[in-house]
């Protein structure tokens, strides 16, 4: 076996620019933890704050990456076989030590779900799910409950985890609607499964004339800068859960509760970790991809040589789908 690897290494935050790839020497295994032979990793905006040097206690340099998909190389203590397909995602990865962003990547086996299920889906399908999926799969079904028959509106439609939340929410049986701020994007959101499109211009409470058109349950994607709005458009006993920050803004200035939320309505917050991980059925998901009942969108793919071009791709918001990085 090698002893080196390709690996992208951060030394100072900046632009795409700074992500170089390097020769690093494989990481060694201790008792618990598995070293896995990356074979793909999802591109998330957690990364994109912490290369820009937003992302409080991480140390540079630093191996980048949430999450990562691949194979099984070694686990000390027999937890995992080698060969075994496996994801994992979070618990301090790429930013309290070395993540995904590798050829291999050595993380705790408590943060590691085996795929047993039989699969021949592609490395870019399969590494496009780990963080994209426990995200909308936990929001859904944790923080927003979403069940049959709700009016539930994904404001970020075309992010990866919005596009995720259209296809687990569909399956729930809910009706959904979608947001862009481009109305060339109605079609990619109808076509992928949206009942509904509605054109985000920041005001989109002005657009629902009708109550019996607001929505029981909102996933906010876009963030504090639109939730206001965002619950302009819930009906009496709906919640909104804050779960992303595409428009960039973690703060709400002069944040007035009784202004903000309408009576009889609620807001909760999503953020998934170990746990929320771990109790993601990503077996039975890769299952219904397999069967052609249940969408990954991979928006592009690059190799892991082609990093800087890949983080730019997510600064232009020009995937439209999950951005996925082959280690080969
Ligand atoms: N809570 C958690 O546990 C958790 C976990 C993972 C991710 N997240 C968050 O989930 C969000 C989505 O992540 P992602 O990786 O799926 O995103 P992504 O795919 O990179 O999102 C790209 C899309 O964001 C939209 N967008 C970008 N800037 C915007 C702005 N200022 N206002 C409105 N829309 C904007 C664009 O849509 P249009 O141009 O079509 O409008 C674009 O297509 C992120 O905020 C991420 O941090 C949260």
């Amino acid at each position: 076996m090698a002893t080196t690897m390709k690996a992208v290494v951060i030394h100072a935050p900046g632009g795409p620019e700074v992500l170089k790839v390097e020769q690093r020497p494989i990481p060694k295994p201790e008792a618990g933890q598995v070293l896995i032979r990356v074979k793909a990793f999802g591109l998330n905006r957690s990364e994109m704050f912490t290369r820009q040097g937003h992302s409080p206690g991480v140390d540079f340099p630093r191996i980048l990456g949430i999450e990562a998909t691949g194979i099984v190389e070694h686990a000390p203590g027999g937890e995992f076989e080698k060969g075994q397909i496996v994801m994992t995602a979070m618990g301090g990865m790429g930013r309290q030590f070395d993540g995904g962003y590798a050829q291999y990547t050595v993380v705790p086996c408590l943060q590691v779900q085996a795929i047993t299920v039989p699969t021949r889906l592609g490395w870019d399908v399969l590494g496009a799910m780990p963080e994209m999926i426990q995200t909308a799969y936990g929001a859904i079904t944790k923080s927003l409950r979403v069940k049959k028959g709700d009016r539930f509106l994904v404001r970020g439609g075309t992010t990866s985890v919005g596009l995720a939340a259209i296809s687990i929410a569909k399956e729930l049986g809910a009706h959904v609607a979608a947001t862009s701020r481009k109305p060339e994007r109605e079609l990619f959101l109808r076509q992928y499964g949206a009942d509904e499109f509605l054109l985000d211009d920041g005001a989109i409470g002005k657009q629902i004339k009708d109550d019996s058109k607001k929505f029981d349950k909102v996933l906010e994607l876009v963030g504090t800068v639109s939730l206001q709005d965002s619950f302009q458009c819930v009906a009496p006993g709906g919640v909104v859960s804050l779960t992303g920050i595409v428009g960039n803004s973690w703060h709400i200035d002069k944040f007035v509760p009784m202004e903000l939320i309408p009576k009889f309505t609620y807001l909760t917050v999503y953020g998934g970790w170990i746990p929320e991980f771990m109790g993601t059925p990503l077996n039975d998901i890769v299952q219904k991809v397999e069967a052609g009942k249940f969408n990954i969108k991979v928006g592009k793919v690059f190799n892991i040589d082609q990093i800087v071009e890949a983080h730019q791709c997510m600064d232009d918001n020009a995937a439209e789908g999950k951005i996925v990085i082959l280690t080969d």
